[in-house]
């Protein structure tokens, strides 16, 4: 039996404030937020699904969890508190995550995505910890993070970071959006404000069973191998802030959506079936310097689009949010009619006021500028297969747990030149710092060179330069900002300017990102990085 669709409202998550007023001052704030073993509801013809939610409560977690809202320049602590029962609901595979407790439990750890934080607060993947903190991985030092919050404006999600669990537990619902605003740079631009013209927009998909429960395939491609590990996880059901394909009634007015792309593994290729525009303000973390007028946008994994949508100019009086990226991305199956769409706007006749605008100017950070850039370093994006199917992922032929081999100092910029040496897009994810894509150049020969890189994993001595010079990809204009993931194209070589300082002004970061456990960066397609396409980094002096 199939659902049906747009008949479930969407729901505002709650919204948890990460500062205190006092006395019309802002003032940090510390909050406890609990994840929760629970049942929600995602549709009215679906039996409650058992979840993982975060919240400040067990009756109050939901799935997205509660927005955080943070105020720039204000430190938000966050005492994040296991509460889970002692095994999943979700089938997991030990023997891709080092994280396996001795006395039960599961392992959480938060990450701040697109946070820019000292490391001990980053959520290291194996700064683990059990309920009441029982037990604690290898790199867990303190129950207490802080997000110092100066750094831009900007969206960001919060979401749990186990290696080799990462994917079962954001599956479950353990993610959550986190908003920075920064007032007296951000209202000047007038943009649509308050909670009905201001909405996070988190987009997941899920596969459900008839008793309501999380559907994923128990047996693995390699089971000899990995008993339970699939490459990529897609869902049938397209959810939006925790409701399957919802509907919203909108005013015939600007709203600005913060989107975010929850998923573990799907691309999703939007637009409206009206032909409306999507007007981009921003992109993962940052504002762009000016709005960027498109009908469609691919957001990958963690991939976040900030838009403003004028419901104003609909000759129609509803539009679908829709979906075509064929998965996995880019050379998949087409969408079925069930992820093909996403939610339904119904849009209201009356005309009414509305003050806000979208400005010609946003925010302008310093451009990506090459010669700044201290050294060059090569980045590889290997898939292993067993029989056609893949057993595992590597960053340079190298185990997440190789010792570190990127080593940027604070405050410089570097290129990365990242090759996709797979047949599928892989969203590069980096921590800490911000890049901003150059080009994308596609490898000629490029049997020749995988070739040579599979025996020496070393692409200068494989003479990169010689092969990277097929066609170039344009990076797409809303695409050209300061972001924190973006989608590597198969066989080609995506060159990154990344900059390991603010981009927003010339103070160095307030805290000291040289301590461990440091950073990583990553495949941002959840089973990905949960079986190794993950590599730390150090920020030296
Ligand atoms: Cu969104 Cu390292 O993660
Ligand atoms: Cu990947």
């Amino acid at each position: 039996t199939k659902l049906e669709m747009f008949v479930e409202d969407l729901p505002h998550m709650p919204t948890v404030h990460g500062f205190n007023v006092v006395n019309g001052f802002l003032k940090p704030k510390s909050l406890q937020i609990g994840m929760f073993f629970k049942k929600l509801k995602f549709h009215r013809d679906l039996p409650a699904t058992p979840v993982f939610a975060y919240g400040a409560s067990e009756r109050t977690a939901t799935v997205p969890g509660p927005t955080i809202e943070a105020a720039y320049g204000v430190d938000t602590y966050v005492t994040w508190q296991n509460h889970l029962p002692s095994s999943h609901i979700l089938p997991w595979d030990p023997t891709i995550t080092p994280a396996i407790p001795k006395h039960g439990g599961i392992p959480t750890v938060v990450h701040l995505h697109g946070g820019i934080h000292e490391s001990t607060s980053d959520g290291n993947a194996d700064a683990w910890f059990t309920a009441g903190f029982k037990e604690t991985g290898p790199k867990w030092s303190k129950t207490t993070t802080h997000y110092v919050n100066k750094q831009q404006p900007g969206n960001m999600m919060y979401h749990d970071h186990v290696l080799g669990l990462t994917r079962v537990n954001l599956l479950a619902g353990l993610l959550g959006a986190y908003v920075l605003r920064h007032s007296s740079v951000e209202s000047p631009l007038r943009l649509p404000t308050g909670r009905e013209y201001d909405r996070p927009l988190i987009i997941f998909d899920r596969s459900f069973r008839r008793d309501g429960s999380i559907y994923l395939n128990a047996t693995g491609n390699n089971p000899q191998i990995h008993p339970q590990w699939q490459p990529e996880y897609f869902g049938d059901a397209i959810i939006v802030n925790g409701k399957i394909w919802p509907r919203l009634t909108v005013q015939r007015r600007k709203y600005r959506f913060r989107i975010i792309n929850a998923g573990n593994a799907r691309f999703f290729r939007f637009f409206f079936s009206n032909g409306l525009d999507f007007v981009v303000i921003g992109s993962d973390s940052a504002y762009l310097a000016k709005p960027v007028q498109t009908k469609s946008i691919i957001l990958s994994p963690s991939e976040i689009a900030d838009v403003i949508v004028d419901f104003s100019k609909s000759t129609t009086k509803t539009a679908i949010l829709a979906n075509n990226a064929p998965y996995p991305y880019p050379s998949g199956d087409p969408v079925t009619e069930e992820n093909s769409k996403v939610m339904k706007f119904i849009i209201s006749d009356e005309s009414v006021s509305d003050t806000s605008i979208i400005p010609k100017k946003l925010i302008e950070y310093p451009p990506a500028d090459v010669s700044s850039s201290v050294r060059t370093r090569y980045i590889a994006m290997f898939e292993y297969v067993l029989g056609n199917k893949p057993t595992h992922l590597y960053i340079n032929g190298l185990p997440y747990n190789a010792p570190v081999t990127e080593t940027p100092k604070v405050g410089t910029s570097e290129v990365w030149e990242v090759i996709n040496l797979t047949g599928d897009d892989h969203p590069l994810h980096i921590h800490l710092g911000l890049f901003k894509v150059l080009e994308q150049t596609s490898l000629v020969n490029s049997a020749e060179f995988t070739d040579c890189m599979t025996k020496e994993l070393d692409a200068v001595k494989c003479q990169i330069s010689k092969y990277a010079l097929g066609n170039k990809t344009a990076v797409t204009a809303h695409e050209r900002g300061w972001k924190n993931v973006f989608k590597m194209i198969p066989g080609h070589v995506t060159k990154i300017l990344v900059r390991f300082s603010y981009i927003h002004s010339n103070e160095s970061y307030s805290f000291d990102a040289t301590e461990e456990p440091g950073y990583v960066y990553h495949c941002h397609m959840l089973d990905h990085e949960d079986n190794m396409m993950m590599r730390p980094f150090k920020i030296v002096k």
